[in-house]
């Protein structure tokens, strides 16, 4: 379980203060699948880079199972079990696929076995297997390898920034039968997602929306889910850029996306 009590975070921008999550206190339980969402800038990627270790809050604590981890390194938080896919997952020039799913097991599996994870994403594995982490992937194909690597870490919270970014329609489809899978296995763990994709909320058990770096509404997928759908227009629109003829307004573009 992990608890995120009173947390807030701000930072410098051009000499003044910017606050970027406020008093934000929020559990995601064992056994739970938590999907948080809420409009572009809300606060959302900076709250999973606070819960990874990559920021520190100014003020509140973090407990994972009981334990602070507040000041706890990057590297023992992810020992302790807590796994990430990052919004913009990163390359690692000289590694291959194969090093980074041993990195992630802690063993040193088989091909075939880091094969497993490679498939569950949609990739053709014996295609990518050798392949170096490095800019010559697609961004798609980054992130679905990046997810592998976070199905072979099996952690006890697992975090998903976006996981839907940048991926294609059928691959879609597979990452929440992976999702699914992983739901169907939680016993033990739970499982952070970060998206805006209704098909993503709709196998929540809880979803906490973040706006304006303050959870804005939080409760079970029945509770919440339906007002969600409803909303048209997360936040205001800019009046100087909005109204303006000639400037095409942003339509919906994706159907199913909620905020
Ligand atoms: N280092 C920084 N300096 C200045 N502003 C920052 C910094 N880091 C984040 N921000 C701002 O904080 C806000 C929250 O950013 P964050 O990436 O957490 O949003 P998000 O909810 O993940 O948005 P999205 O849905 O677009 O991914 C944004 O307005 C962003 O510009
Ligand atoms: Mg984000």
């Amino acid at each position: 379980m992990l608890e995120l009590k009173n947390i807030s975070f701000g930072v410098d921008d051009e000499g003044e203060r910017k606050e970027i999550i406020r008093d934000v206190s929020l559990t995601i339980p064992d056994d739970k699948l938590v999907v948080v969402t809420g409009p572009n800038g809300g606060g959302k990627s900076t709250l999973a880079r606070l819960i990874a270790g990559i920021e520190r809050p100014a003020s509140g604590r973090i407990f994972f199972n009981g334990t602070d981890i507040t000041e706890v390194s990057i590297t023992d938080r992810a020992k302790m079990g807590i796994g990430f896919a990052f919004q913009q997952p990163v390359r690692f020039k000289g590694i291959q696929v194969l090093d980074l799913i041993r990195l992630a097991t802690g063993k040193p599996i088989s091909a075939a076995h880091a094969c497993k994870y490679l498939s569950a994403v949609g990739l053709c594995a014996r295609d990518y297997i050798d392949r170096e982490v490095n800019a010559s992937l697609s961004g798609g194909e980054l992130k679905r390898i990046e997810i592998a690597t976070v199905l072979a870490k099996a952690p006890t919270l697992a975090v998903f920034d976006e996981p839907e970014a940048g991926i294609d329609l059928w691959s879609f489809q597979n990452l929440i039968e992976v999702f699914e899978g992983m739901r169907a296995k939680i016993q033990g763990s739970s499982i952070l997602i970060i998206s805006h994709q209704e098909r993503i909320l709709n196998i929540a058990d809880e979803i906490v929306v973040i706006k304006d770096g303050s959870v804005s509404a939080q409760g079970t997928k029945d509770e919440i889910l339906p007002s969600l759908i409803g909303t048209t227009s997360a936040v205001a629109t800019c009046s100087v850029f909005g109204q303006a003829d000639g400037v095409p307004r942003l339509g919906k573009t994706e159907e199913k996306e909620v905020l």
